[in-house]
């Protein structure tokens, strides 16, 4: 290494700074009545740390009782997702380089804080379950898989991609309004049965979404397109499934995925 190049010690301090970390805390078993905010001050942080290292850093060397969910780390369970900066996000997903020295963290909302970050996800379980997310069927098991063509198969290659975080239905007005629709996330978890061709419980799972509860309190705002980490193309998805319940029928997507003209 010539002598004017810096140590990977000397790079990496060049590169540290200092973090506020402004975290909405709420402990009800504790007696607080309502959230409020603590600040922590990380010294070291590096442009490429993640938010989730963060909070791993406060509850290890400043505040033990800090609680929120992770597990992978990797941005594919999805238990990680929060108001970062005031938007929903996935810590583990996003870098300081990307929001400053100055980062706020909230709990998702309109689902019911339990501790600090974790919100009672039951209601969105809920509304998941509503929707069938499960193939059905009347053809014997066969002891193999159900093989499609992959044109059929890209029908439902996005929605597949769905992680459960929640983001997508925590922000959305309409849901916000009413914690009944079953939001974004359920509509695009149906969607991936609904299109599916080797699936047959469409009248039932259109009963759902046709529900005064379902698909139509969407209301085109787009905020979930936004807040998918995934990058799931969801407001795509609630258009077939609106037009599912319209034409009776999901055999519109047939030639309709390629508007390109390069396909064919
Ligand atoms: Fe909500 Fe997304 Fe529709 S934010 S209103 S589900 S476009
Ligand atoms: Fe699994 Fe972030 S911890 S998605």
């Amino acid at each position: 290494m010539a002598d004017d190049q810096p140590t990977p010690t000397e790079a990496s301090s060049q590169h540290a700074l200092t973090v506020s970390l402004r975290v909405a805390r709420y402990n009800p078993e504790a007696g607080d009545k309502k959230p409020h905010v603590e600040t922590y001050n990380l010294d070291g942080c590096h442009p490429m740390d993640r938010v989730l290292d963060l909070l791993i850093r406060v509850k290890g060397e400043q505040s033990g009782s800090l609680a929120y969910r992770r597990s992978c780390a990797h941005g594919i369970c999805g238990s990680d997702a929060m108001v970062i900066n005031g938007k929903n996000r996935l810590a583990c997903k996003t870098l300081v380089r990307d929001l400053g020295s100055a980062i706020s963290v909230e709990p998702l909302k309109g689902l019911a804080v339990k501790k600090d970050l974790i919100v009672d996800m039951e209601p969105f379980f809920e509304s998941y379950k509503s929707v069938m997310p499960y193939q059905v069927t009347s053809q014997p098991p066969t002891g193999k898989e159900r093989l499609q063509s992959p044109a059929d198969q890209a029908k439902i290659d996005d929605q597949s991609k769905c992680i459960m975080c929640a983001a997508c239905t925590t922000s959305c007005p309409s849901f916000w309004a009413n914690d009944k629709f079953v939001g974004p996330a359920a509509v695009v978890q149906a969607s991936r049965f609904l299109f599916d061709t080797r699936d047959e419980g469409n009248a039932e799972r259109l009963t759902v979404l046709n529900d005064y509860t379902g698909v139509w309190r969407c209301r085109t705002i787009f905020n979930c397109v936004e807040a998918c980490p995934q990058g799931i193309d969801i407001t795509k998805h609630i258009g077939n499934v609106k037009k599912a319940i319209l034409y009776g029928t999901t055999d519109f997507l047939e030639g309709e995925e390629d508007h390109s003209g390069h396909g064919h």
